[in-house]
């Protein structure tokens, strides 16, 4: 039966699940298994004193629920009496704040008491004070059990100052790995931040839309303060990466960050790759933006606006449980290849559509204007973990994939198809004979366009988390830009 713990001693339990089915039949010996994790401290600029801005190990966070001050520990106890059942109600999740520093207090006021958190997590104690020798484990009450710590690569285990009898076996092999496995698949208290994290960066997206439709922005500056503000004023004080407003030719550039420059005095459009996190949670929405042409797309922009949706749509149709992240890449070179034939940018003089799709594929062309990967694992990070438990692959229409394990029920992803005009990354085909070079000259000031949703994946299919109000199509975003239709 699954679990109907409490947020976040549900993810112990998931997690000691994970870790005891990780290294069969080895990992189901009665054990004592005892978890160290080391919260993150606040850190400062280097030969400074300006403090950078705190944000919480991501594993940390996931076991704690995220509320902890800085320099917290967290350990996790579970005496296995062998097998694979668990039982759960013998896993203590315990949290450790820091002891109360008066010079601290002075600067930075009190910090939460155990009783403040406690009414806002459910683990098993919230304690005050703690060091590495306080945290080494204690005998186990099953006096015959071996213990083993398990910690994180990045952190040192707790250490005793007197050898024990029982002497605890320290591991860093197999936490870690268990903590991608239990992250991707979200619960239901984690898909609930996550929707409120996209219903808050819909809005500004859809607020951005409206006010560079009214004229009111002017430069990439105003529109990520603008974006910014909307998400900071309803709460959500950090963004889930750094966003991407790119007007023109800038966004051709994936992650193109400067968003410093004023919009171009020619029609093109404004790329907004954008997300704001609530309660350590991502989104990672982009959309797309008519600029100088009375809010309408050209006629080069709807088109590959247009094409950019179809991939998307496209993608849509695989997405469900045990869907393959890779043939869904594949799809969108297929789906991009078609529409440039369509559109005559790319030509192949014989054969069938079918053989024409084949041999610009094998050639590699598509990546110049597709180049990254249709999506990604969304959760506490915006790359979230777990999606390569074996490493990238080489093949170069599947290399930038970071999701390589079958989808699932619970997992979040991102489904960005994009196309580009971008001269770098077109430079090694400049002499393509499937590219119609002078068409293709004509579409250059588009610069690029990528169209990202959220999607869970459920048990038939998914929930786009991505509110449907939230404009996407060329019609859809003319709507609120052109309210009156006509440029
Ligand atoms: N915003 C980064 C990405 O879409 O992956
Ligand atoms: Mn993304
Ligand atoms: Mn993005």
């Amino acid at each position: 039966m699954a679990s109907t713990a409490p947020y976040p001693l549900l993810h112990s339990h998931l997690l000691i699940k994970r870790l005891i089915s990780l290294n069969k039949p080895s990992s189901l010996r009665p054990a004592r298994h005892y978890i160290f994790l080391e919260g993150s401290k606040v850190e400062c600029r280097h030969d400074s004193d300006r403090e950078l801005p705190f944000e919480q190990e991501r594993n940390f966070s996931w076991l704690s629920g995220g509320v902890a001050p800085p320099h917290s520990a967290l350990t996790i106890s579970y005496e296995h009496e062998g097998g694979e059942a668990i039982n759960e109600d013998a896993i203590e999740t315990r949290l450790w704040l820091p002891e109360v520093d008066e010079a601290e207090v002075m600067w930075m006021g009190m910090p939460p008491t155990p009783s403040e958190i406690g009414q806002k997590i459910h683990v098993t104690a919230i304690h005050q004070g703690w060091s590495r020798h306080s945290l080494y484990p204690p005998p186990p009450k099953n006096r015959n059990l071996e213990t083993i710590i398990h910690h994180l690569p990045f952190t040192k285990p707790p250490t005793s100052i007197a050898a024990q009898i029982n002497a605890p076996i320290p591991t860093s092999e197999y936490l870690l790995k268990a903590l991608h496995e239990a992250r991707r698949n979200k619960t239901k208290v984690e898909i609930e931040k996550m929707k409120k994290a996209n219903e808050l960066s819909s809005g500004a997206h859809k607020y951005l839309m409206e006010l560079v439709g009214k004229g009111a922005i002017k430069d990439e500056n105003a529109a990520e303060a603008e974006f910014v503000a909307y998400c900071r004023r309803r709460g959500s004080k950090i963004q889930a990466y750094s966003s991407i407003v790119a007007a023109g030719k800038s966004a051709g550039t994936l992650h193109y960050v400067a968003n410093d420059q004023p919009f171009p005095t020619e029609p093109t459009l404004l790329l907004v790759d954008a997300g704001c996190e609530w309660q350590d949670y991502a989104s990672d929405i982009t959309r797309v933006i008519p600029i100088g042409n009375g809010g309408k797309f050209t006629k080069e922009c709807a088109e590959i606006v247009t094409l950019v949706c179809e991939m998307q749509d496209a993608a849509f149709k695989l997405i469900k449980p045990n869907a393959n992240w890779e043939d869904v890449q594949l799809l969108m070179h297929d789906v991009l290849i078609r529409g440039f034939l369509k559109l005559g940018l790319f030509v192949v003089p014989e054969g069938s559509e079918d053989e024409k799709v084949e041999k610009i594929k094998a050639s590699g062309l598509s990546s110049a204007f597709y180049p990254h990967a249709v999506g990604h694992l969304l959760g506490l990070d915006t790359h979230d973990v777990g999606g390569l438990p074996e490493g990238r692959s080489t093949d170069p229409l599947l290399r930038y994939l970071r999701l390589r394990v079958p989808l699932e029920e619970g997992f979040v992803v991102t489904v960005e198809p994009g196309c580009y005009f971008n001269e770098f990354l077109f430079a090694p085909f400049k002499n393509s004979e499937f590219v119609n070079h002078e068409l293709l000259a004509k579409y250059l000031y588009v610069g690029g366009v990528r169209i990202e949703d959220n999607l869970l994946i459920t048990k038939d299919g998914f929930e786009n988390l991505t509110p449907s109000w939230l404009p996407r199509t060329v019609e859809e975003v003319e709507a609120v830009t052109c309210p009156t239709g006509s440029a």
